[in-house]
């Protein structure tokens, strides 16, 4: 039987790495294109029962794809490396896994240092206003960041899904270090853009959904344009 094979165990990895990438994207594409823009149009009581009721549901399946995503793909990679004798890492497979895969790593790292802990701010003082409490001061300033880093894992969710199916199936050439030093510059200084400040120009284009996605596809073309420009 294939599945009981070594490459049936690396195809079964595959298969939850695609389903735990659906659970983890779907639910980041639910809360960016459509629960934000709920929550900007209804009114207060409802927002707040969703925030404490809804959004902590969501928020753990979308934790825990994150990490099962990022976990069979790491798997993946050390896999393909016992497969392969080492050889895996010097493949153009592997110059264009490791691009999707930094992009994919700093998510899963917005997911559980940035956007789980300043959203578990948001719901605590949700619920201490539902409870006849007081807000947190510092809940706006939580809510501003996880949003940020929200906004960039979607950015990033359109370049990451190009490189990783481009992988094995675009017939790229390998990456030198120079091209993939600049490469992951860029892909740094967006995640740069995440982390520090909450306001100002450089962020405008991720704002609104519409700029969103269409900064994700000017992000792509970049990214795969030095790549063809730069591949051996
Ligand atoms: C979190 C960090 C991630 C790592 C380390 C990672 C790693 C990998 C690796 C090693 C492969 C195998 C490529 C091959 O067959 O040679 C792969 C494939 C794939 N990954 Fe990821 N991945 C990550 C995140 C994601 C996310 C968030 C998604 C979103 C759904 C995703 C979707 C895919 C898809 C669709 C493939 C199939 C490519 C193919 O078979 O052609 N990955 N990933």
């Amino acid at each position: 039987m294939s599945l009981f094979s070594a490459d049936g165990f690396l195809f079964l990895l595959r298969w939850g790495h695609f389903l735990a990438g659906i659970m983890w994207i779907g639910l980041l594409w639910y809360f960016n294109f459509v629960q934000g823009a709920f929550f900007a149009e209804t009114d207060a009581a409802t927002k707040n029962n969703a925030t404490s009721k809804l959004v902590p549901r969501a928020l753990w399946w979308f934790r825990w794809g994150a990490m099962f995503t990022f976990l069979t793909g790491i798997i993946m990679i050390t896999g393909f490396y016992h497969q392969t004798g080492g050889a895996y890492l010097e493949s153009p497979a592997f110059s264009l896994i490791l691009l999707g895969a930094t992009m994919g790593i700093l998510m899963f790292l917005n997911v559980w240092l940035v956007i789980w802990p300043k959203q578990q701010i948001v719901i605590a003082s949700t619920n201490a206003v539902l409870g006849g409490g007081q807000a947190n001061p510092a809940a706006a300033a939580a809510g501003r960041r996880a949003f940020l880093a929200s906004r960039t894992n979607t950015l990033f969710s359109i370049p990451m899904l190009f490189f990783m199916g481009a992988s094995r199936h675009l017939g790229l050439g390998p990456l030198g270090a120079g091209g993939m030093i600049l490469l992951l510059a860029i892909i740094f200084l967006v995640e740069a853009n995440a982390l520090v400040g909450t306001a100002g120009p450089t962020k405008q284009p991720i704002e609104k959904p519409p700029a969103l996605i269409t900064s994700g596809f000017v992000l792509t073309a970049i990214l795969y344009l030095l790549y063809e420009g730069l591949a051996g």
